[in-house]
């Protein structure tokens, strides 16, 4: 089957979901974060401080495409939907699916995360500012939206199943 791309803001689950849903359909799983991690050698926010957002995004595509294999669920980066080809990409090769988690869920479980340097807990009114702009890429890109609030992981890989008919 082709892949299941996760999407969705920072801190919305897309890892642990995609986990879940590993669990219980036994495909592979590729955070791309991670992948982009482990082949640069660098973390991502000493690759953003080094190297800057356009380079992050140019690497980004590249490990998005790599990370495109049947039978994988995709845990993309909360940016992926800022490039147009990536959406175009993940629309021609799989189903999107949009993790939708509210700001104060998200705050709740990144604040003190400095792993991130999109998010900006010293600056909560730009990064509510992203977080509003992003949605409407989130919501047009995806093929399927998850209300994610107050549901476990493992939840909402179980309704992902039942939805997706998988
Ligand atoms: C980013 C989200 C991060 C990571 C990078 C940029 C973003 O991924 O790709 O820090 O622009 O929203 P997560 O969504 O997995 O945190």
């Amino acid at each position: 089957m082709k892949p299941i791309f996760l999407i969705g803001f920072m801190g919305s689950g897309k890892s642990t979901v995609g986990k879940a849903l590993q669990n219980i359909l036994d495909w592979d799983f590729v955070d791309t974060d991670a992948l982009f991690e482990a082949e640069e050698k660098f973390n991502i926010s000493d690759y953003f401080a080094r190297f800057g957002e356009i380079h992050f995004r140019k690497k980004e595509h590249m490990y998005l495409k790599r990370s495109t294999q049947d039978n994988t669920i995709v845990s993309t980066g909360g940016g992926i939907v800022l490039r147009l080809d990536n959406v175009i990409w993940m629309q021609s090769h799989g189903t999107i699916v949009y993790l939708a988690t509210s700001f104060e869920q998200i705050v709740k479980r990144l604040y003190g995360d400095m792993s991130r340097p999109l998010f900006q807990a010293e600056d909560m009114q730009a990064t509510y500012k992203r977080f509003t702009s992003r949605l409407p890429l989130y919501e047009s890109a995806a093929n399927y939206v998850v209300q994610t609030d107050g549901l476990s992981p493992v939840e909402i890989a179980d309704q992902l199943v039942v939805q997706l008919k998988l």
